[in-house]
């Protein structure tokens, strides 16, 4: 159990407070590299939220070692809760800047579009502030995909709980199947947070990479 999260004191001024929430699709493992790539940018911090499902996907040491935490539904629930008390969800809805969903599972997809909010990371998006910008990046099987209730979700999320829904695009999906079902490229949803809060690259990271230029 970590310590409990209380935004006033983990928001730092002229931050970026990008919270990322994982689900239980194999795109989940492409959490660390988004967490790591973002990370190489000045004054980004990041809270991953992930459910249940989603752990069998990544590799949580990977995430912490690039800087991030890693919340679970666990976290949630202190013992011995006394009115005063911080509540995640609420306090981690608070610190966020901008919440990206990557990947939404079916699963989560259908429950934001029924206001279902039954672990952290979906009662986080439930008491989120509509001001919050806050990204939905679908994975999942194609046959899941093109079931018609999806495109219901979707038509809900965007147009009455004005979330932007990016992808999914066409592949080879890791369970064979060729189609529309896979998430966005991992770099193009790091650029949209690049792009939205004009982040600049740590001088170090460029430093590393005109130097690697130099020796290729
Ligand atoms: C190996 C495996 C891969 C899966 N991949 C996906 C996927 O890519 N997309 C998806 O929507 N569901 C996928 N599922 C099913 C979800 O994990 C399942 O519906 C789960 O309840 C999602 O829970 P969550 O939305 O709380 O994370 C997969 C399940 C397994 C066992």
């Amino acid at each position: 159990m970590m310590s409990p999260f209380v935004s006033e004191k983990e928001r730092v001024e002229g931050y970026t407070h990008v919270v990322l929430i994982l689900t239980g699709s194999v795109a989940s493992i492409k959490a660390p590299l988004i967490v790591s790539e973002l990370l190489k940018h000045e004054n980004v911090k990041i809270e991953v939220v992930a459910t249940k499902a989603s752990f069998t996907f990544f590799d949580a040491g990977a995430i912490r070692e690039a800087g991030s935490r890693v919340w679970r539904d666990e976290d949630e629930w202190l013992e011995g809760y006394k009115v005063g008390d911080p509540i995640l969800h609420i306090e981690l809805r608070r610190w966020a800047d901008i919440v990206l969903i990557a990947p939404c599972s079916a699963n989560t997809l259908a429950k934001i579009a029924h206001g279902i909010c039954d672990n952290l990371a979906t009662s986080l998006l439930r008491a989120l502030s509509p001001s919050t910008p806050t990204y939905v990046f679908p994975a999942m099987n194609t046959l899941m995909y093109e079931h018609p209730l999806t495109n219901e979700h979707i038509h809900v999320i965007r147009n009455v709980i004005e979330y932007s829904v990016v992808g999914p695009i066409g592949k080879t999906l890791a369970c064979g199947d060729v189609g529309l079902g896979a998430m966005t490229e991992w770099r193009d949803i790091v650029q949209i947070v690049v792009d939205r809060f004009q982040l600049k690259r740590k001088a170090e990271v460029l430093e590393q990479s005109q130097e690697a230029r130099t020796v290729s």
